[in-house]
């Protein structure tokens, strides 16, 4: 079964473009929208009972909370106004034809906005395996907070392969169509929103870097330098 499915993780740059799409969709946001809902209410359940022991699980609770809510609308997104107009798109560049001018301003906004909204998932996911010590389970609770940290664990497991597929697959081959550039994705990913003020000159390094390299900018950048200097 390993094998299977690192075959086909090798091949997912060659899948066609809809059929990706709807992988996502079956695969990664199914399992969100079966999984959100059972995980917050856990998480709020062992804040309640082992909060005061735990202090880390009240913050860990209102952090998934948090996720589960801005995870509904960018699914939304993605499924109702996204990845149509990604469909739109690529069946128009196969038949020859140039892609409808407002699909492709749709997909411009919401590709930046996509982009964003997985950095800040990407932090607050951080975060939380921050807090849980990497899930490592305390001596003194239950069975329900070990199935918490086991259910946030496999959550962020699935979120990578999520923003895996969408960022540096999806999203990519979109970007060079649309010549939109970002940095390479692991320095978005890897940043918190705490330590953003002091990786900020290393960011605009890098940007620069790729700048210089690609002749382009990275648009997620920009987003970052533009809140900073305000
Ligand atoms: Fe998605
Ligand atoms: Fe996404």
């Amino acid at each position: 079964m390993q094998n299977e499915s690192a075959d086909r993780s090798q091949n997912y740059a060659s899948w066609a473009l809809p059929f990706l799409a709807d992988y996502i969709v079956n695969t990664h946001h199914a399992y969100l929208k079966e999984n959100d809902e059972q995980i917050a209410a856990y998480a709020r359940k062992i804040a309640g009972v082992h909060g005061a022991h735990h202090p880390e699980v009240i913050r860990i609770a209102a952090i998934f909370a948090k996720i589960a809510t801005d995870m509904t609308a960018h699914l939304k997104e993605e499924e109702e106004v996204f990845f149509p107009a990604l469909k739109r798109a690529d069946a128009a560049r196969i038949a020859g034809d140039t892609p409808d001018a407002h699909d492709r301003e749709t997909i411009r906004v919401s590709l930046l906005r996509l982009h964003r909204e997985h950095v800040e998932i990407g932090d607050a996911v951080h975060e939380i395996r921050h807090l849980s010590k990497e899930y490592a389970i305390p001596g003194d609770v239950c069975n329900t907070f070990m199935v918490t940290y086991q259910k946030l664990k496999e959550f962020e497991d699935d979120l990578h392969k999520h923003v895996h597929l969408e960022n540096n697959i999806l999203f990519r081959r979109q970007q060079s169509c649309e010549q939109i550039t970002f940095c390479p994705p692991a320095l978005h990913w890897n940043i918190s929103v705490s330590t953003v003020v002091l990786l900020t000159p290393l960011l605009v390094g890098a940007t620069e870097e790729y700048a210089k390299e690609t002749g382009q900018t990275c648009a997620a950048c920009h987003s970052i330098r533009a809140v900073v200097a305000n």
